[in-house]
């Protein structure tokens, strides 16, 4: 096999930010069958006495997630979030106009806490301010966060929960510049709403922090104009600004479809210059960082899915299967390359969220009777918030680049190192972007001393459209590689991602 010579340089110096570990976060919504039949089936023989599904709880605690945004996304744009709280025979059945099915309520504010607690994970919970507003949000934050002594925590204790929530981080809506939203605002109708909430909120609360919802993604008419007047309107009240991004590879080009991770990142930059220009212009003190709260691939179930939901006539389902990625081995690929952006990006980025969790866009897939296998997203994901962790490392690097349809100069090597919290261990995660040849790295870590590799992990397979399914969940897996011998060097197979774990002696 051919090969390309690369180089990369590591430094203790080349600080890019210590890492946020709520860049591991995650995204649940009452769409699909992430929440009935994925968190939640009574029925099923894994179920907890809560009627959790034990075997996903033990998935998503492999995952080791810091934060889980939820109940939505396009949900939330009618949702009532009393219908789902109080005694579960009482609750009405409702249509959630986003997916055009019917919402059991089953499942609502004091369950997801409770289904949090199992997973070790805080909320980031998502208010309403499409089709309600203000007053609905400050009732929800009162009744998850106040003790007791007014209506709405006393309606908590009523229900069985005498502590509140005391739930941190609050999201303004989802996407309301999105022609498909319930709702849909303007830039400044948005603006003044987002200024509103969180303003009540905060003197309600003063302990909570505030996400507002950026555009949908960078190709919606508004986007731009939306996050700047949304800050000129709201900047002293806002903590994040939240951007999502899916990537597709309709054309079924691998070269390209690996390229867009560098429009990731311009896109992070961007809003980060954006919001740096917003705070000179404001003359503000207020540093406003970035929630990627939905980011992954999306397309291989997109257009069949929303075909179907639109012409599903009078047949509104509950909890049918809907948008259930069987992601292949390239979209791992990029699935890592963008954890390597966000990382590089880490003085930006301090809370994230893969969309989703289980079922919908998941790392995780379940199906009746205690049956779950793990897509190829689930891997780097695991990888990456296990030893993730610690201060974020910039890479110079120097790597033969290559052209594709909508790209110039991509490197072949995409690279990122993480040291660990003690210091000890430096850990490598890095993309080889070729299709056919290897690439020989000369590795140089200055300052960090002799390093010993401990580990090499790698994501590779001869078929960049190999899945694993139910039947077949094994197809596509890590592999433990044999170490390289001196730190100096390394070989990183054609189309392949890897975590490189180095002793700092
Ligand atoms: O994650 C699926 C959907 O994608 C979310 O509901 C919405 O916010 C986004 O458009």
């Amino acid at each position: 096999m051919m090969s390309n010579k690369a180089r990369f340089v590591f430094d203790k110096d080349y600080v890019i930010s210590k890492i946020d570990n709520r860049i591991y976060g995650s995204f649940v919504e009452n769409l699909g069958r992430c929440v009935y039949g994925g968190l939640y089936d009574p029925e099923d023989p894994t179920a907890d006495s809560d009627g959790f599904r034990q075997d996903v709880i033990d998935a998503v605690n492999e995952l080791n997630v810091p934060m889980i945004r939820l109940p939505g996304g396009n949900f939330v744009a009618t949702y009532v979030w009393e219908d789902g709280v109080g005694p579960r025979d009482t609750r009405p059945r409702k249509p959630d106009l986003a997916w055009k099915c019917i919402e059991t309520n089953q499942i609502g504010t004091n369950e997801y806490m409770d289904w949090l607690n199992k997973v070790g994970a805080e909320a980031m919970m998502t208010v309403n301010v499409g089709t309600r507003g203000i007053l609905d949000a400050l009732n929800l934050l009162d009744y998850c966060n106040r003790e007791s002594g007014t209506y709405y925590s006393d309606l908590r204790v009523s229900h069985g929960y005498k502590k509140p929530h005391r739930i941190k981080t609050w999201a303004i809506g989802n996407e309301l510049d999105g022609v498909w939203q319930v709702g849909q605002q303007t830039p400044f109708e948005y603006a003044r709403v987002a200024r509103e909430t969180a303003k009540a909120m905060k003197r309600q609360d003063g302990s909570i922090q505030v996400v507002a919802a950026g555009s949908a993604g960078q190709e919606y008419p508004t986007f731009g104009e939306w996050e700047q007047t949304l800050i000129q309107e709201a900047h002293p009240f806002i903590d994040y600004l939240s951007l999502h991004q899916y990537y597709l590879n309709v054309e079924q080009d691998t070269a390209n479809f690996l390229a867009k991770t560098l429009a990731f990142d311009d896109y992070i930059k961007s809003i980060g210059s954006l919001i740096d220009y917003m705070k000179v212009k404001n003359k503000s003190k207020n540093d406003i960082h970035i929630s990627l709260d939905e980011w992954n691939v999306w397309y291989h179930t997109r257009k069949d899915d929303m075909a179907s939901i639109r012409d599903r006539g009078e047949d509104w389902p509950i909890a049918p299967k809907l948008l259930e990625e069987p992601y292949n081995f390239e979209d791992a690929l990029v699935a890592g390359a963008m954890l390597i952006a966000l990382l590089r990006n880490s003085d930006r980025v301090k809370i994230a969220a893969y969309a989703q969790l289980v079922n919908v866009l998941a790392p995780i897939m379940t199906d009746k009777n205690g049956q779950l296998w793990k897509n190829t997203i689930f891997y780097p994901i695991y990888y990456t918030s296990k030893y993730g962790r610690g201060t974020a490392i910039q890479g110079v690097i120097e790597s033969p680049k290559y052209d594709s349809r909508d790209f110039t100069d991509v490197p072949l090597l995409d690279a990122v190192a993480v040291l660990n919290e003690d210091e000890t261990e430096l850990t490598v995660f890095a993309i080889n972007k070729s299709l056919k040849e290897r690439l020989d790295i000369q590795c140089d870590f200055r300052s960090f001393g002799q390093l010993d590799m401990i580990q090499h992990i790698a994501l590779e397979n001869s078929d960049v459209y190999a899945v694993n399914t139910l039947a077949d969940p094994k197809r596509v897996l890590p592999t433990e590689k044999e170490r390289a011998k001196e730190a100096g060097q390394l070989s990183l197979e054609p189309l392949s991602w890897n975590m490189l774990r180095y002793r700092i002696k």
